[in-house]
């Protein structure tokens, strides 16, 4: 596991901005009649003002800024023409780099009025994210954050994908370790100061497995149930997690003074990150 020095995490945070800024111009967008395609354009155009270069498009030949999934489709759905329904959910993933290191982060967005069990879907979903970003803590183990995040689905009634899984994330998009949203409390490797992964539970309605459609990137469920998917980028520092993708207002725990034990220089406590 590669633990990044301060520096390094304050690089991240800046990817980690234009990456939620560039999703917060898409999410304003976000309505009944727009397309995938149109959403798509628009993150781009965000992504590049700021300086960023998208980090999907191109990655293993995938043709989008943005991963746009509708209903049924866990990830990985490529945007299009249609336009979003009424009714629908879409999950919508945006990767950035900035500075030679990446942010990656998704959100399921509802499409006006949506069922109770869908909106039910997407509540336990981002619960499950937060009590999987709560275990993010030095000294705890991988097998915390992935058990956590189960059992927070689990007790909602859904089920956790087992076939994709986050992982960590810095000069390279994807890296060790990966990080399933399933596992057993107190296993795996310990979480140090340092250690950024990207969590993203993939949660569907009913036990089902995930199938990749002939494009090669379209996973949907192989019964047609509803999914959800929500992502952040997360580094462990000795005063909790620090939710690189958060916006201000959502980052929990104040203030975060990162004091890791990897600091270039052995600087400790340089900046105070401002949540609120
Ligand atoms: N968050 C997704 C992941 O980590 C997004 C990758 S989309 C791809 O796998 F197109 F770049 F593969
Ligand atoms: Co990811």
């Amino acid at each position: 596991m590669i633990l990044k020095r301060a520096a390094e995490l304050d690089t991240m945070a800046a990817a980690a901005v234009i990456n939620r800024e560039a999703l917060g111009a898409v999410e304003a967008l976000i309505a009944p009649g727009v397309t995938t395609a149109e959403l798509n354009a628009v993150a781009e155009d965000a992504i590049l003002a700021r300086g960023g270069k998208p980090a999907f498009k191109g990655y293993h030949g995938f043709p989008g800024t943005l991963c746009t999934s509708v209903n049924e489709v866990v990830v990985h759905g490529m945007p299009d023409g249609r336009p979003l329904e009424e009714g629908d959910i879409v999950s919508i993933d945006i990767g950035t780099w900035y500075g030679g290191y990446a942010a990656d982060m998704a959100r399921t967005y509802a499409i006006g009025r949506i069922s109770d069990e869908a909106q039910r879907l997407i509540d336990a979903t981002e619960r499950s994210l937060q009590a999987g970003i709560d275990a993010m803590r030095p000294g705890n183990r991988l097998g915390d954050v992935s058990a956590a995040i189960q059992h927070v689905v689990e007790d909602a009634g859904f089920w956790v994908v087992r076939e994709f899984v986050g992982h960590g994330i810095g000069s390279t998009f994807h890296e060790q370790p990966n990080v399933p949203n399933f596992g057993r409390a107190g296993t795996g490797p310990v979480l140090r100061p340092g250690l950024v992964l990207a969590i993203e539970p993939m949660v569907t309605v009913r036990r089902t497995a995930v199938e990749v459609l002939e494009d090669g990137w379209t996973a949907p469920t192989a019964d047609g149930c509803l999914a959800a998917h929500v992502e952040h980028t997360v580094a462990v520092t000795d005063d909790g997690p620090w939710v690189l993708t958060a916006p201000e207002s959502d980052a929990h725990g104040g203030v975060r003074v990162l004091t890791t034990a990897s600091s270039a220089g052995g600087r400790t406590g340089r900046e105070a990150h401002h949540g609120a």
